[in-house]
């Protein structure tokens, strides 16, 4: 019930905000900093939002020409955007004042950021979903600013589904089935390249994500419990990964071990898949006039396994200011300005369609006509299920490379299934006794 606690919290202030006027008026009420600054955004760059982040910058800078914004493009991969970051903290270097973070970050960046309490005006962080702020709440410091939020889903091909006679695959095996008969199907008509199910399978925070989707389907929790219990060396994570290691080379191509986000939405949007786990980000975007698959598909929760329920990874990225920065009150100012409701809702309409973090928005009837998804993001959001971040806190990604580790190497087929899990298990707990030892 715990664990689950953070998806249905979205759910009920999405319900409870139902009514409750807009409250943009309070970006209305929002000063430019005093006297002149320079802020770097170390931004990311997954689809279109390095050009989205930019623009929100150009109307920044048009009301408050006494700053000056300029973006730091960051590697798409997470894991590589935080080895980038964590040379920047090694270094305290006052180069970047603002970092785009992951959800899962919260007690890595917190000795290295400033308490935006400090900053933000009354009452701004009462439009935001409560469950997201406390997540980036440690001990009372507020480390970010939510900024938007991501549950992955399943794309599939609404025209090959109807093609083949198929309906919306609901749990794994149907995915796996389904994938093999279109994918049999189109090669057989000629294309060579088609692949039934495209994924994250490169040895990063994405594969965590994957994986875990997978675990929490089957099980009902996560790697390591909020209480620190370690849930991996178990009959059903060892046959789950046995079907993922299946899928390589099988309904996914041999390469799908290299795949980030944006490797997979490339093969897909080429037309050559029917089916592909990722974020919310590729819906808009496989609409665009570049995309071979515009108006051909449609979003789907997660397959579910054993435990009956899907089980997305909670995503989302926000918004944190350097302790190292020369001009923390200016970077503040941006921040909270990037993340306001007006802001939050021109990211959501533009291709790049941003989950907001500010439930109101999620009734705004120009969002819900622009983009069908966010009326249709409650369910999936509702069974998002968090990462272990809270427990491993300033060691997630300690934990998270144990985890996507193991889990490559199973892919790879440089492990078997049950040897790769009674190994991590041991690292896993060598790992939470560490970080029992230094509470
Ligand atoms: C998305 C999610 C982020 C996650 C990452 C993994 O960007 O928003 O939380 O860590 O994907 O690749």
């Amino acid at each position: 019930m715990v664990r689950k606690s953070l998806g249905l919290l979205l759910v009920l202030a999405v319900v409870m905000s139902l009514g409750v006027a807009s409250v943009s008026a309070q970006d209305t009420a929002m000063e430019c900093p005093e006297g002149d600054a320079d802020v770097v955004i170390a931004a990311g760059a997954v689809g279109i939002e390095f050009e989205v982040v930019q623009a929100q910058a150009d109307r920044f800078m048009a009301m408050c020409p006494n700053v000056s914004i300029s973006l730091l493009e960051t590697p798409d991969l997470a894991t590589d955007r935080l080895g980038l970051y964590q040379q920047y903290w090694e270094a305290q270097t006052p180069d970047v004042d603002i970092y785009q973070v992951d959800v899962i970050w919260a007690g890595i960046i917190a000795p290295h950021v400033v308490d935006l309490l400090e900053y933000v005006p009354e009452g701004y962080l009462d439009q935001f979903f409560p469950a997201m702020v406390a997540g980036q709440n440690i001990g009372g410091v507020q480390v970010a600013i939510p900024w938007f939020t991501d549950a992955a889903g399943l794309y599939y091909r609404t025209d090959l589904l109807e093609k083949y006679g198929l309906e919306v695959p609901t749990t794994w095996d149907e995915l796996t089935a389904a994938a093999q008969t279109i994918q049999d199907g189109e090669r057989a008509a000629g294309n060579a390249d088609f692949a039934g199910y495209v994924w994250q399978g490169n040895a990063y925070e994405g594969l965590t994500c994957d994986a875990h989707e997978w675990l929490v389907s089957e099980t009902g929790e996560t790697f390591i419990s909020p209480e620190g219990e370690v849930n991996v060396n178990n009959d059903a994570f060892v046959a789950a990964l046995e079907r993922a290691a299946g899928w390589v080379g099988g309904i996914s191509p041999e390469g799908v071990t290299t795949y980030g986000e944006e490797e997979s939405r490339a093969v897909w949007q080429a037309g050559n898949a029917a089916f592909m786990r990722n974020w919310p980000y590729a819906y808009g975007l496989g609409n665009g006039e570049d995309s071979a698959v515009a108006g051909l598909f449609d979003y789907a929760p997660l397959p579910v396994g054993a435990n009956g329920t899907p089980a997305a990874c909670l995503g989302g990225w926000q918004l944190a200011v350097s302790k190292y920065s020369d001009n923390p009150a200016a970077a503040a100012a941006v921040a909270i300005f990037m993340a306001s409701y007006d802001e939050q809702k021109i990211r959501a309409l533009s291709p790049q369609g941003a989950n907001p973090t500010i439930p109101a928005l999620y009734e705004d009837p120009e969002l819900i006509d622009a983009n069908p998804l966010f009326s249709r993001m409650g369910p999936i959001l509702a069974s998002a299920y968090p990462r272990p971040s809270g427990f491993t806190a300033a060691r997630y990604n300690d934990a998270s490379t144990l985890f996507f580790s193991a889990v490559h190497s199973v892919l790879t087929g440089t492990t078997d299934a049950k040897t790769a899990v009674e190994d991590l298990e041991l690292d896993l707990q060598d790992l939470v006794d560490e970080i029992k030892a230094s509470m």
